[in-house]
């Protein structure tokens, strides 16, 4: 699925800090926080998710090792995931790149587009769908538990519902999970796509708390639910309501008001990393003349 060289030839060439923005003609797919999925012009059936965060090959060979370990882990839970490979692109003078190439998705048939377009019924029977393969990793953590357990990001923009009626996920490039209860990935390679002088602040007051919400049922279908919110679908927050909360035991329900508020914070914390990541971006590449590795996204509508 990988041209090595063509995918070599595309990170000497390329500029993160212009990529997607006019007048640069590297076509961006999505925007992540450390990772950017990027269309190559040589191969138009792939997603490559660049992950711009190793100081040496082995580490970003090792962080390759642990994806592919949580693919596995998350396919044998009872996901379906894109077909993947993994390529480590080096660049003098430059963080080591970690590629994950995957089979590239239709995106009219992502889940955030669909329920733009959708009938409340069907709506409500993709909410179900998602619902159930997120329990099949709940019941997998139980059954695995302390040995593994694997954490899930269920956010409606990472879903696929394609005509034949198979359901993927597609966010798997932050391979999370614990083994005998311990974290396996090295939060620190979060703050990596973070300014400097904010990772003490993240360190101190979210790091915790982001590294395990992904385990825990009720904040995944919190996230799922308030990211309705997000995609301009406000008025389907009760119909997905009514749907996760089946899953969720009786003392653990969630309330569309408490999804609203949960949505809020998350607005204000969101936008505010961004603006200040767009603020580092431009003290590196104006002010120092240096590079920047990450691609920000444009205005983002909430
Ligand atoms: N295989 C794919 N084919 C086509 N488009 C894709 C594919 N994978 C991702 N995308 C697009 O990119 C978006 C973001 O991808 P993904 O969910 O993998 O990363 P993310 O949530 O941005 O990652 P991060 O964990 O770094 O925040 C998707 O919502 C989709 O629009
Ligand atoms: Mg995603």
């Amino acid at each position: 699925m990988i041209d090595l060289a063509a995918l070599r030839s595309f990170e000497e060439r390329l500029e993160p800090w212009r990529a997607g923005r006019a007048g640069s003609d590297v076509r961006v797919l999505g925007y992540g926080e450390i990772s950017t999925v990027f269309a190559l012009g040589t191969d138009a059936g792939v997603a490559f998710k660049r992950m711009p965060l190793f100081s040496t090959q082995e580490q970003a060979s090792e962080y390759a090792r642990s994806y592919r370990w949580y693919t596995g882990h998350l396919r044998e839970a009872g996901l379906e995931l894109p077909e993947d490979e993994t390529a480590v692109v080096s660049v003098a003078g430059r963080p080591v790149a970690l590629y994950i190439a995957q089979r590239r998705m239709p995106a009219e048939r992502f889940c955030h587009t669909l329920i733009h377009q959708l009938e409340a019924p069907a709506c409500r029977r993709l909410f179900e769908r998602i619902a159930e393969r997120l329990s099949c990793v709940w019941a997998f953590n139980s059954r695995r538990r302390p040995g593994v357990e694997l954490a899930i990001d269920g956010q409606i923009s990472n879903w696929v519902y394609l005509e034949d009626g198979r359901l993927l996920f597609v966010d798997t490039s932050t391979p999370m999970f614990r083994l005998d209860g311990v974290e396996q990935l090295d939060p620190e390679l979060f703050l990596a796509s973070a300014p400097g002088f904010l990772r003490w602040l993240l360190r101190l007051a979210f790091l915790d708390e982001v590294m395990s919400r992904y385990y825990e049922p009720r904040r995944v279908y919190m996230d799922l639910a308030a990211n309705l919110c997000k995609e301009g679908r406000q008025d389907l927050v009760e119909e997905a309501l009514s749907v996760v909360n089946r899953f969720l035991p009786s003392g653990q329900r969630l309330g569309a008001h408490e999804v609203r508020t949960y949505y809020s914070s998350d607005k204000v914390i969101w936008s505010a990393f961004l603006a200040t990541r767009r603020l580092d971006r431009w003290v590196k590449t104006r002010v120092f003349r240096r590079r920047y590795e990450f691609v920000l996204p444009g205005r983002i509508t909430r």
